[in-house]
């Protein structure tokens, strides 16, 4: 139920698909000397989450827990990792820790600001501060520079029981999510707002060469390109005609 597949050299995805929501829910684990995990997934997801992550490390070793933005499936399952792993830290931006994340956890989590680099052995994961994109003041995203990784969040999310990896079209994938929340109770998930090109021109000069997404196919390929599609679908079906409720 819960697939496990290697996307760049120690770096694996985590992938749970839930037919009720008709969505992936997608972690990310970097097998280093300190072992990092994007996004915990949901709280009542941990189970599935900790045993698929023993496959691939000791999961009682992780010792950095990132994640987006605060929301269920981004680090729903915060606590769990802190009890479980001792030398485990949260990681976020300055937002994130003030305003959520230093409440509800149970220990602490390390601020990171624009820029900053958190190293892992042979990895390094730089934080982009990215407020609103995908979403939430307090969005951030990482970018692995060892192997040009994006962790995206949901950015670009697809729908559907998907393959694990992908070289192709991710982004008309996006745009049909998108365009079938529009259309529901789940419209205007992601806003468009006055920074969103800006940060996603900032993202595709990042170079990257993976695409982790967490909703959906991981994409191989010219990722900066995906990058700047992925501006023009928010401002396509989110900027115009159809930014209604
Ligand atoms: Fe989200
Ligand atoms: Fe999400």
């Amino acid at each position: 139920m819960t697939q496990v597949t290697e996307i760049a050299p120690d770096l694996f995805r985590i992938s749970t698909f839930v037919p009720e929501a008709d969505l992936q829910f997608n972690q990310f684990v970097v097998r280093d000397d300190e072992p990092l995990l994007f996004h915990t997934g949901l709280r009542k997801m941990f189970p599935l989450v900790r045993d698929a992550v023993a496959t691939v490390i000791d999961p009682t070793r992780v010792r950095w827990i990132t994640f987006s933005h605060f929301e269920a499936d981004e680090c729903g399952a915060l606590n769990e990792w802190l009890a479980l792993a001792p030398r485990a830290q949260a990681a976020c931006g300055v937002v994130g820790a003030v305003v959520s994340v230093d409440d509800v956890a149970d220990r602490p989590a390390r601020t990171l600001a624009d820029g900053e680099v958190i190293a892992t052995g042979r990895h390094r994961f730089r934080y982009c501060r990215t407020p609103h994109v995908p979403h939430g003041w307090d969005a951030g995203l990482l970018f692995e520079e060892t192997e040009r990784t994006l962790f995206c969040s949901d950015l670009l999310q697809q729908n559907g029981e998907v393959e694990p990896l992908t070289r192709a079209d991710v982004v008309g994938r996006f745009r049909d999510a998108l365009l079938n929340y529009q259309a529901g109770p789940f419209a205007n998930y992601l806003p468009w707002t006055p920074m969103t090109d800006g940060i996603l021109a900032n993202l595709a000069g990042l170079g990257p060469k993976t695409l982790a997404i967490m909703h959906g196919s991981t994409f191989v390929g010219d990722g900066g390109a995906r990058c700047r599609d992925c501006a023009a679908v928010f401002r396509d079906v989110l900027g115009g005609r159809n930014h209604g409720a």
